[in-house]
């Protein structure tokens, strides 16, 4: 069996042959083995751990799409009204940031630690090792406001702050894999679960298979909270959307609404068309029309100005910055297409190609007719000698274009 089959079978996750190959390269190159084929046949399960950790994008940040946070406390706050505790489930958590976050919402808001379990998996023992230390770095104090690092972290070190125990004490962190759930052997549902940002790595056939685990440890007039360019597949999936704006929550087909909508606080939006230009980068076809689609983004930011910023900052070979503004833009307007576009340019200029695939696949994702990422997925793919992928994106890429010259 090749790399990439044993790495997809064992996550999941659409790895491609090039990011199976270079992991199991550098695996080699630490455990001094020099044939691939004698490596792989004698992978042991502590091996392929290893292995795994070098496939995962544990991409997270504290009070990421802060929404959803809040619209769990609402929901929290009214059954224990009625003397209801609330099960939660985070999955996959990553480094704790988004278990974390949902503690100090709670707190934030009042509610007492009695009214909530909160437990967290991830498929990464390397995330979950993270998590239960709780220590961050400046990657994880991403949202706009920060004011929360004050209230629950301590400065450990330089750029290193770790979480309150009350609040590590609070969560219960698991390594686990959500695909090989044994869900019949739990004796509670979950009534909210969190799991964003995980079926954007998986095949149709994945999602389906992961979203029917989720749907099993869901309780009927549960919450389940997901990715914004993941609503889509919920919905295509037995799932229906509640009206939480910016929260991005669902709920199972005709189910009970967990909670009512008016109830949480929700951000004010309006929506602007955008034009965001790309970085100038050399593609291999006449440049896009600019986009005329709109995307609303919040009446107080100004996010054209942060992707104007990155632009510059990138443009001047400030990447970490550039990549700063965009993850900043992005905690505003979560679906902002080309600020993941950018991402995905800044990424390509640092060499991390393969966080560069990522970023224009969610690109394509929100906005499939993204005609730029398309054809930078395109160029990657041919670079991998995925050809077959190549000429797929290509003709993609070719359709959009043709329907803009025609329009
Ligand atoms: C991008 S992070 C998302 C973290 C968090 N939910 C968020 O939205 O910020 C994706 C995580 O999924 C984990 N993962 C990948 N496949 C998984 C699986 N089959 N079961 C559980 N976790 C998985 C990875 O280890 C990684 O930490």
């Amino acid at each position: 069996m090749t790399a990439q089959t044993l790495l997809r079978r064992a996550t999941g996750l659409s790895v491609s042959k090039t990011v199976a190959e270079r992991a199991v390269h550098q695996r080699m190159e630490r455990t001094g083995h020099t044939d691939s084929e004698t490596y792989l046949q004698a992978l042991t399960p502590a091996e392929m751990t290893q292995l795994i950790e070098l496939v995962v994008v544990p991409e997270s940040w504290l009070f990421r799409d802060p929404q959803a946070f809040y619209a769990t406390v609402e929901l929290v706050r009214e059954r224990w009204a009625r003397g209801r505790r609330t099960h939660i489930l985070s999955i996959p958590c990553a480094g704790g940031e988004e278990p974390y976050s949902l503690a100090m919402a709670l707190r934030d808001g009042g509610v007492s630690a009695q009214a909530v379990s909160i437990d967290a998996y991830d498929l990464s023992p390397g995330c979950i090792e993270r998590a239960q230390a709780g220590v961050y770095g400046r990657n994880a104090f991403r949202a706009q406001d920060v004011a929360f690092r004050e209230r629950y972290f301590t400065h450990v070190a330089d750029d290193a702050y770790r979480i309150m125990d009350a609040l590590r004490q609070q969560v219960s962190f698991k390594q686990g894999n959500l695909l090989q759930f044994d869900t019949a052997s739990y004796s509670h549902h979950y009534d909210v679960i969190f799991c964003r940002n995980l079926l954007i790595y998986f095949d149709k056939p994945t999602t389906r298979a992961a979203i029917e685990k989720l749907s099993a440890l869901l309780a009927d007039d549960g919450m389940l909270l997901a990715g914004y360019a993941e609503v889509p597949a919920f919905c295509q999936n037995g799932f229906t959307p509640l009206q939480h704006r910016q929260a991005f929550a669902l709920k199972k087909d005709d189910a009970p609404a967990a909670i009512p909508a008016a109830s949480v606080p929700q951000r004010t939006l309006r929506s602007v068309p955008v034009t965001a230009r790309p970085i100038p980068v050399a593609t291999p076809a006449p440049a896009a029309p600019p986009r005329s689609r709109p995307v609303p983004v919040p009446a107080a930011a100004t996010p054209v100005d942060l992707l104007a910023e990155a632009r510059l900052l990138a443009d001047r070979g400030q990447l970490r910055e550039a990549g700063e503004k965009c993850h900043a833009h992005l905690a505003r307007t979560p679906e902002a297409a080309e600020a993941y576009f950018m991402l995905g340019i800044i990424n390509e200029l640092a060499g991390k190609m393969d966080l560069a695939d990522d970023y224009w696949r969610r690109c394509i994702y929100l906005q499939p007719d993204h005609y730029d990422a398309l054809c930078h997925l395109a160029l990657l793919a041919e670079r991998n000698g995925n050809s077959t992928a190549a000429a797929t994106l290509k003709a993609r890429a070719a359709r959009v274009y043709q329907r803009r010259q025609a329009t």
